[in-house]
């Protein structure tokens, strides 16, 4: 063959292989839309979603296994917690290698596997990068750790103690007690804004921000797409460090409350985002930040002032509406929509209780699940799910501190019970441990498997999981709620959530009735342009009727209507 037949060959090939991403999700659309802001993202605790070799702890085989599955829900890209080689101290948070898969979960090549499976199915990885912390274990702290004068010692961050039994300031663990441990064989102290076996990199050092820098390289061209970044604000810390300011008061884990101005949000935390980003855009790659803001101007930072920072910092703001609240919720999508950002929206994850217990009321948490549901997957923006959430999945707390794997758990019993709750395995169907694995699962599934899992689910059309598909369908089909403006409807109502989402003339209106008693709601879209109109159910509940621009809801009823003229 010659040498010019077989280039067009292998590029040919090279558009072949790709083609099922770019089918599903072209690059940029016409909007000027990248890929990832049509995409429905879905979170993965790896530990947690399916066990392939019945050792009750999930792994990459069982992900791979289920592409079918999350290609059906309407899944576009996951998001996998940490799958790297990790002590499993804070459950893969403490990276002993970053550039491998940890053997509980599988190997390399399993990873290229889920990779080539997940695009047949039109469905992209993204990885967990924890960058502000290894785990003590990684080679860099071993060295860092064993002499003062070791090549890695400064990739840490080593000080001497104010004296005596005495660590080097007031900083405080999030996970309790001093955020410094002496190392007695060095006589300094390291610090750590985790776990004692979550040491901080030194981002001050440039070797360390090449090394990390390079393992995304790493990882884009092995057929990754982004990542999601753990912990950003804490990056940086004040080099003089300054103690911070004492509150009143004492937290869930006994330690003074104090106000984290010297080593959390540092400016400096900017430039390196910036950094990643570049690399990332090299590989039309997207970085999702765990980003926890107070206010809306600290949010709108992380985009970067030209779009050069986080394509998606989640707004947790959002999260912290922890009652079915119009008003309040009308307040924050405002906020975020005006920010000039791309929205992302998220409602539970792997450190919050599960949204069904928090916005369920105790009786009608299947309907309120819906609603959720209808809710922020019709907003403008990106949502982000967490694995078991379309099932209306319920926390599984644990009942005593003998049975917490979450460490912050047994330390703050019972006033911090930890995060186990929300990592109980998914629940795929009726059999033993919800068919999640053969074998003892490393946490318990709640009783509720029994009705809430895929199989059972996917046979009612009324269940959690067929809201969740038919609006993730329609998400993915209609043009208003793909590149669709967002305009509040009814503003002054305190029951009912309304908003139009418009695209070239067309619209798609959403009414979500977050009171316990039935409401029938008006609209007049005359000032948004759409006169004399009337409305097309697309998506309701059962209870759900229209007449002309007349909308009467059950309680916690959705409707999901497009705007006829
Ligand atoms: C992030 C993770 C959390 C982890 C912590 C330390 O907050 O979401 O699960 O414990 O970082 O890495
Ligand atoms: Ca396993």
């Amino acid at each position: 063959m010659s040498k010019r037949c077989y280039s067009i060959l292998s590029a040919l090939l090279a558009i072949v292989s790709s083609f099922p991403l770019s089918a599903q999700s072209k690059s940029v659309d016409a909007e000027g839309h990248k890929w990832w802001q049509h995409a429905v993202f879905y979170e993965i605790y790896p530990r947690s979603f399916a066990d392939s070799n019945n050792d009750g702890i999930g792994d990459l085989k069982g992900i791979t296994s289920k592409m079918a599955y999350l290609h059906d829900l309407g899944v576009d890209a996951i998001w996998i917690s940490p799958c790297f080689p990790s002590p499993q101290v804070d459950f893969g948070y403490d990276v002993s290698d970053y550039e491998n898969i940890d053997p509980m979960y599988g190997t390399l090549a399993d990873f290229d596997s889920m990779v080539a499976e997940g695009r047949k199915n039109g469905i992209r990885i993204i990885l967990d990068f924890v960058v502000n912390h290894s785990s003590d274990r990684h080679q860099w702290f071993v060295d860092s750790k064993s002499s003062r004068t070791a090549a890695h010692r400064d990739w840490f961050v080593w000080r001497d103690g104010k004296g005596p039994g005495q660590p080097p300031n007031n900083w405080t663990s999030t996970f309790g007690g001093s955020a410094w441990t002496l190392d007695p064989a060095t006589n300094q102290y390291y610090y750590h804004y985790f776990y004692v076996e979550q040491p901080d990199l030194n981002w001050r050092n440039p070797v360390v921000e090449k090394a990390m820098l390079d393992t995304t390289t790493w990882w884009y061209k092995r057929g990754v797409s982004g990542f999601r970044l753990d912990a950003v604000d804490t990056l940086f810390e004040d080099p003089k460090l300054t103690d911070n300011p004492v509150l009143p008061g004492k937290n869930k884990l006994g330690d003074p409350n104090t106000e984290e101005i010297h080593n959390k949000k540092l400016p400096e935390v900017h430039d390196v985002l910036k950094k990643l980003r570049a690399v990332a855009d090299q590989s039309d790659a997207v970085l999702i930040g765990e980003t926890w803001t107070s206010n809306i101007d600290e949010l709108k930072e992380y985009y970067g002032s030209h779009d050069n920072e986080l394509q998606m910092p989640m707004d947790f703001m959002f999260t912290t509406v922890d009652k079915l609240s119009p008003p309040e919720f009308r307040r924050q999508i405002a906020q975020v929509d005006a920010a000039g950002g791309w929205p992302v929206f998220v409602i539970s994850n792997h450190d919050k209780v599960r949204s069904y217990n928090r916005y369920g009321d105790g009786k009608n948490n299947d309907a309120i699940a819906r609603l959720m549901g209808a809710f922020y997957l019709t907003l403008r923006g990106t949502p982000i799910m967490y694995y078991g959430e379309e099932l209306g999945m319920e926390n599984n707390d644990p009942k005593r501190k003998e049975d917490v794997k979450d460490p912050i758990g047994r330390t703050g019993w019972p006033k911090e019970i930890g995060r186990d709750g929300e990592r109980t395995p998914m629940q795929w169907n009726s059999d033993a441990n919800a068919g999640f694995s053969t074998a003892k699962p490393w946490l318990p599934v709640p009783p509720s498997y029994k009705t809430h899992n895929v199989a059972k689910e996917s046979d009612d059309p009324n269940s959690v999981l067929s809201m969740y598909k038919k609006v993730l369908a329609l998400r993915h089909t209609n043009e208003a709620l793909i590149d669709g403006n967002y305009a509040a409807l009814n503003e002054d109502d305190p029951n009912v959530m309304s908003y139009l989402r418009s695209y070239k003339g067309k619209a798609v209106l959403v009414a979500l009735n977050m009171s316990s008693a039935s409401k029938k709601v008006s609209f007049n879209l005359a000032e948004k342009g759409f006169g004399s109109a009337g409305l097309k159910s697309l998506v309701a509940t059962p209870g759900a009727s229209v007449k002309g621009m007349d909308v009467s809801l059950e309680p916690y009823g959705v409707f999901i209507g497009e705007v006829v003229r």
